[in-house]
């Protein structure tokens, strides 16, 4: 049942550093810039918690008014941060459990620029007022078209790859990327369909109208969270948590089972985003069926998760690794036992137009997709420079940073959200409503700013997470450049003579 979890048991013959049998130039560089996204995209999400809570802070400058900015801060964190954390531990899993070199050298480099340049791109677009106007979805037509190539490039290096491998067997990490990169091609090519104004023109027109085009939308956005936020994350779950508790996954059987079931379920919870609108009441129905049933599955690969520490608890009294790793997988079960209850249509009635979608949407981004990230960083990046991690202790400070950070803010929300709710539908007994809209606002005053001091709490964890790998990997960098260049003045020494 529980087989080698890592599948890196396997050595090949002659000793040769794992730096020169994988390429590991390319998970360096997604690494580093997922880092750079998180402290950016992080810094945006502040900055616009803070304008919600005290709105002068707009200054009445276009470009960075709360409208403009929400856009950047979502690409920068799910794109930026999230999609480059998952290219680098992708391109890392798939050489270490294949026991091959990556494939397409440079096809992989230019997924690295290619990508990057779209979420810049699309940063700046949507400053300067242009976007598409699809939740998630929102950069111009033509950044599309770039993110369409980058995505078959990054398919077709991860499947040669996969076809080039040297073990008979395909670790489950593996099912869960794939699944990712075939899902996001579909979701990303429909959802975008549209006919350009001019060629050169920013703007366009979707194929999609009405209630088709809401249908779409949420098709895509709940899939962008079922194989962007979550399968893929899956994926560094499977192979980080065995690898930094050095056990093998509880089990693997049970890992099958929670990708099958998984991937069947999310494709039809999309219209759970659109209850109570024009959509026949059926297709709402059917997905909060759907959604109810995600629970089971979401479940299961939480335990599998947690359980593989089974024996080996003490770890997190001496591992902040592990912390981590173990806070992100209890977030996951909480965010996908809210997520089935917020389905319901009784309960969405109450939710939905309020800030407990926001506190639900950042227990599962903070908790959960930030968290794991954290963690398999902290072990992967110092074995990419073959070195160790400059400090454990700013680990644990970052930890408890991001904790009290996301526990201020999605408690804040919940405040927010349910107090929200519940005044926009209060009647008084003349039939009435209770409050006033403005009244609504002002009650939100205070948790926003709890809210934005919790994303500041968070934030520095972030900061301090940067500095210390920056100390990790600088001395490493510098020693690898002087020996190159000793190298390289012996060369010409030679060459010389
Ligand atoms: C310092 C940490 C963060 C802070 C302070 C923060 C703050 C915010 C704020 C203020 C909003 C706008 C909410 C609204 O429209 O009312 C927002 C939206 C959003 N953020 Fe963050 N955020 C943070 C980190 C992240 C991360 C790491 C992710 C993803 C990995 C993320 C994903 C999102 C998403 C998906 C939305 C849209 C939510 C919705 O439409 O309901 N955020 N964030
Ligand atoms: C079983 C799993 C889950 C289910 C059934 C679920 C369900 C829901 C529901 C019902 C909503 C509110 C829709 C609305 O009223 O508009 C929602 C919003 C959202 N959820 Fe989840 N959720 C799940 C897990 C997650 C996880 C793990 C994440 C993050 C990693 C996440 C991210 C989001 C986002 C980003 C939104 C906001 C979309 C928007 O309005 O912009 N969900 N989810």
């Amino acid at each position: 049942m529980a087989q080698s979890s890592t599948a890196d048991a396997a050595r090949p013959s002659a000793p040769v550093a794992p730096s020169e049998q994988y390429n590991y130039a390319i998970v360096k560089k997604f690494a580093i810039m997922s880092l750079v996204w998180g402290v950016l995209g992080m810094g945006v999400g502040v900055y616009i918690a803070a304008q919600l809570a005290f709105p002068f802070l707009n200054f009445d400058i276009a470009q960075i008014s709360f409208g403009r900015f929400r856009p950047v801060h979502t690409t920068l964190v799910i794109f930026g941060f999230g999609g480059n954390a998952l290219f680098a531990t992708s391109y890392y899993v798939v050489q270490r459990t294949c026991q091959t070199r990556l494939f397409g050298t440079r096809l992989a480099e230019f997924t690295f620029w290619g990508w990057n340049a779209a979420v810049f791109l699309g940063a700046i677009t949507y400053m300067a007022g242009f976007t598409q106007g699809r939740e998630y979805a929102e950069f111009t037509w033509q950044i599309d078209i770039l993110i369409t190539v980058v995505w078959v490039a990054y398919f077709l290096v991860y499947l040669m790859t996969l076809l080039r491998r040297t073990q008979p067997h395909i670790y489950v990490a593996n099912w869960f990327f794939m699944a990712f990169i075939l899902a996001t091609a579909i979701l990303h090519i429909f959802n975008n369909l549209a006919v350009p104004v001019s060629l050169f023109s920013l703007e366009s027109y979707s194929l999609f109208s009405g209630v088709q085009d809401a249908m779409t939308q949420w098709w895509y956005g709940h899939n962008a969270v079922g194989f962007f936020l979550t399968a893929a994350f899956l994926g560094m779950m499977y192979y980080f948590v065995p690898k930094q508790a050095g056990r093998p996954i509880y089990s693997y059987r049970l890992s099958i089972v929670h990708f099958w079931a998984l991937v069947f379920l999310y494709m039809w919870v999309g219209a759970h985003h659109l209850h109570w609108t024009a959509l026949p009441d059926w297709v709402t129905t059917l997905s909060a069926t759907f959604s109810i049933l995600l629970l089971l599955p979401s479940w299961g690969g939480m335990i599998n998760g947690v359980m593989t520490l089974s024996g080996a608890w003490d770890k997190l009294r001496t591992d902040p690794i592990m912390l981590f790793m173990i806070t992100s997988l209890s977030f996951y079960g909480m965010a996908t036992f809210e997520g089935p209850m917020m389905s319901l249509k009784s309960v969405n009635a109450l939710s939905h137009y309020t800030d407990w979608t926001v506190g639900h949407v950042h227990s599962g981004a903070l908790g959960w997709v930030a968290m794991i990230t954290f963690g398999s960083l902290y072990h992967l990046i110092p074995r990419l420079w073959d070195t160790k991690l400059y400090s454990i202790r700013l680990v644990y400070v970052h930890f408890f940073l991001a904790t009290i950070g996301i526990v201020l803010y999605i408690v804040a929300m919940w405040v927010a959200g349910i107090g929200q709710g519940l005044m926009l539908r209060a009647f008084d007994e003349f039939g009435n409503l209770s409050y006033t809209f403005i009244e609504t606002v002002v009650f939100l005053h205070q948790p926003y700013v709890v809210r934005a001091l919790g994303g500041g709490l968070f934030l520095a964890g972030m900061l301090l997470m940067a500095f210390n790998i920056y100390k990790t990997v600088m001395p490493v960098h510098r020693a690898l450049k002087a020996a190159e260049s000793r190298t390289a003045g012996g060369a010409t020494a030679t060459a010389r003579a």
